[in-house]
């Protein structure tokens, strides 16, 4: 059984269905402060399946241990955490108790269960603002910008050190940009209020629940002025969870590190005008000012996954808009 902490939350969500359907019996340990119990609904309407749930604060590790004590846990995938990078600057303290308290707690379950297979979700985000792109897994870290950046870059040293007393087996996922949605319309990017990400905030644009885009500046240098991000289909990033814990069933003991994007950098103007094109909807936008902590450009260099976990992204950007659309069309 594999543990998801995070599992009903938007990429939390999607790997169960890809756990799954690769025949993983799933453990969702979540407490729904950034998720909905109907996702629950929802995944069992997808796959059929009940799936055992806990509804957990994993701030607690007593409450953790004793909610899973009678489940025979194989593998952990640690989804769980704050990710807004705005909030963070205004509310440091709740992502760094909460982002790392969490992650400290599910360390120290796999201690005391001797659970040693774990996934971890990071971000592209500890990259900074890069010297040179597309980036590896070798590129310097550490300059990351806001507090919820700064606590994956703390979590990556907790899981090296873990890693180093332990002897556990641990994957540590540096996600590119998830978007889109699964093919159903029954799972998504569904942000509670005002939107943080592009594509959100697009398609709440395009359905006229919000008035317009407001493009954070046409000034980078790029090719047209607008920030660079290398968008990888949720659907792909939830499968590149399954390819990790198998890996890790494949290299005990190891400590390793990838970048999961699709190696492909799109900047804001081309993927609004690939969305009004493959969903035959306009999108008005207004051009303003710079987002404090944005980079110009990053996307990755991908050929790690691809050599080590045998994994690639096949879904392209008209798949991942596409499906976007149609979940804010159902929702
Ligand atoms: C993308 C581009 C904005 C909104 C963050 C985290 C990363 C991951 C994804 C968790 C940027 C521009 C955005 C808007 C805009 N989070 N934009 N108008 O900042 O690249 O990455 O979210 O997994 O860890 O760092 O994503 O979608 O916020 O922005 O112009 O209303 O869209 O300037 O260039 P970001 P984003």
């Amino acid at each position: 059984m594999i543990l998801v902490t995070g599992g009903t939350g938007y990429i939390g969500s999607h790997s169960v269905i890809e756990l799954h359907n690769e025949g993983y019996d799933v453990l969702i340990v979540d407490n729904f402060v950034n998720s909905s119990p109907s996702v629950l609904k929802h995944l069992k309407t997808i796959t059929g399946v009940d799936f055992n749930f806990l509804q957990v604060d994993l701030c607690d590790y007593e409450q953790l241990k004793d909610a899973t004590k009678n489940y025979s846990i194989e593998g952990v995938i640690h989804f769980a955490a704050f990710k807004s990078v705005g909030e963070s600057v205004d509310l440091p303290l709740k992502y760094y108790n909460n982002n790392i308290q969490s992650l400290t707690n599910v360390l120290k379950l796999c201690e005391e269960r001797e659970i040693s297979n774990i996934v971890f979700s990071s971000s592209c985000t500890v990259y900074g603002n890069p010297e040179s792109i597309p980036v590896t897994e070798s590129t310097p870290i550490g300059k990351a910008e806001s507090p919820y950046g700064k606590t994956k870059v703390f979590s990556e040293e907790i899981l090296k050190d873990f890693h180093k007393s332990s002897s556990k087996t641990i994957c540590n996922l540096r996600y590119f940009n998830p978007i889109g949605a699964h093919e159903s319309g029954l799972l998504g990017d569904y942000p509670d209020g005002k939107p943080n990400n592009l594509l959100p905030f697009v398609t709440q644009v395009a359905a006229g629940l919000r008035e317009k885009l407001s493009v954070f500046g046409d000034d980078y240098n790029t090719k047209d002025g607008s920030c660079i991000r290398d968008y990888i289909h949720v659907v792909d990033l939830a499968k590149a969870h399954v390819n990790a814990i198998d890996y890790n069933k494949r290299n005990r003991k190891l400590y390793s590190v990838f970048n999961i994007g699709t190696g492909v950098g799109v900047s804001v103007f081309e993927l609004l005008s690939t969305f009004e094109k493959v969903n035959k909807t306009p999108v008005k936008f207004e051009i303003s000012k710079r987002r404090s902590g944005d980079v110009g450009a990053i996307y990755a260099d991908c050929q790690n996954a691809a050599k080590k976990l045998n994994w690639k992204a096949k879904l392209n950007l008209e798949d991942m808009l596409s499906s976007a659309w149609n979940f804010q069309k159902k929702n």
